[in-house]
């Protein structure tokens, strides 16, 4: 089978994951590494055993090595230069993580450069590849819960660490529909200043084409399903039915509440995110990603069209309560005044602080 040339930018700690499931897949060769600090470049070719130059300027690994997938694994702030990069050096895929910019009006100039220039495009919502997320889908799709009515998220990391993978989880379980308006609520400005600008707590509600709703709570004010200390990690989505209920989280804990379970809610932990299934599920995404770029047909289900939506609805959800209203989707007109920056200026300082995701602390081993 065909194998895709593919140079990698950004080899931190997921870079080091990406590259990982890229080998894996067998379906791309690597002929570059790009990273500020070279020696983390280095350290990845040295680590899978690549004899591939590295650099620390993306354009120059670009022209030199003529890639035809760009993989960028770095922090949102620079994501659209680097789709205007791919397009200038004509590649034929590109793959980013979430969140995918910095704003509605970002993330739409990137989708629309990407289908213009015939780029296909990937952002890294990849953790529906869970075996417990995979279950909870089959589960739905074998009609185990009956129709499904509504979609609850909770997770104590924020709207740009998680909420953005769990609207495109919702999107998901839910079939793919579109979201028709949204509503939601802000409160907290110290995670504003992190590297993945957020409000500390977004409580949201988004209505779907098939009627079905989905509700998000992100940040510091959501429930907690486990233990202080967990918090990093700590996070539930929960798809009801009109016959029943199922729930995942992404360290592995599941439910199901349905006629199959016959009136008992039976309970189940599968291998851990961190530990266990966080590198191995880079693999399958990337199969698919390759099946893509071989086939108009099959596109992924980490396309950026769908990230852009899901961009969408949380912008939605914030400019809903900066402005005091229901937002009706498509948002038509998206120049407007960015509302993180909004945020920023009208949030009132509620007395958080910063809090930075993982710090160090891993989840305990315990919890595999
Ligand atoms: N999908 C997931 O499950 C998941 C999990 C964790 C993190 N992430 C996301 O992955 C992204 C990267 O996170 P990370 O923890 O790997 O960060 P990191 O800081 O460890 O790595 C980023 C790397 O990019 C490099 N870099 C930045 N700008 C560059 C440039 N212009 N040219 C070359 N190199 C450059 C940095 O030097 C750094 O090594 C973030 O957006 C984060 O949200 C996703």
């Amino acid at each position: 089978m065909k194998k895709y040339t593919t140079a990698v930018l950004g080899i931190g700690v997921r870079g080091m994951t990406h590259l990982k499931g890229l080998i894996e897949s067998g379906r791309f060769e690597i002929v570059g590494l790009c990273d500020l600090e070279l020696e983390k470049a280095k350290h990845g070719a040295e680590f899978y055993k690549l004899d591939v130059p590295c650099y620390t300027d993306a354009e120059q690994m670009l022209a030199e090595t003529k890639p035809e997938v760009f993989v960028f694994v770095t922090h949102p702030n620079i994501r659209l230069p680097m789709v205007k990069l791919a397009q200038k050096y004509g590649v034929k895929g590109v793959s980013l993580e979430k969140p995918m910019a910095e704003s509605l009006r970002e993330a739409r100039e990137m989708a629309k450069i990407c289908r213009e220039s015939g780029i296909k495009a990937i952002v890294c919502h990849q953790q529906k590849y869970l075996s417990q997320m995979q279950e909870m889908k089959k589960r739905i799709e074998d009609g185990d819960i009956g129709d499904i009515v509504k979609i609850h998220v909770e997770c104590q990391p924020w709207m740009a660490q998680l909420g953005t993978h769990f609207v495109d989880y919702a999107l998901w379980v839910n079939g793919g529909y579109r979201a028709k308006w949204v509503i939601g609520h802000v409160s907290g400005r110290a995670t504003l200043a992190d590297s993945h600008p957020s409000p500390d707590f977004i409580m949201g509600e988004f209505l779907m084409e098939n009627g079905t709703r989905a509700y998000i709570e992100c940040g510091d004010l959501a429930e907690a399903h486990r233990d202080p200390g967990y918090e990093d990690f700590d996070n539930r989505m929960t798809v009801y039915g009109t016959k029943g209920y199922v729930w995942c989280e992404t360290d592995g804990w599941w439910g199901a509440f349905t006629a199959k379970t016959k009136g008992e809610l039976v309970t189940g932990k599968n291998p851990g995110w961190y530990h266990h299934q966080e590198k191995a599920i880079q693999t399958p995404y990337y199969r698919e990603y390759a099946a893509w770029l071989d086939d108009d047909a099959q596109v992924h289900s980490c396309n950026i069209d769908t990230a852009c939506h899901g961009y969408e609805i949380l912008e939605g959800m914030c400019l809903s309560a900066l402005d005091n209203t229901r937002v009706y989707l498509p948002i038509t007109n998206v120049d407007y005044e960015p509302v993180l920056d909004r945020m920023a200026r009208e949030l009132p300082d509620v007395g958080t602080k910063l809090r930075t995701l993982y710090d160090g602390k891993l989840p305990r081993k315990e919890y595999d």
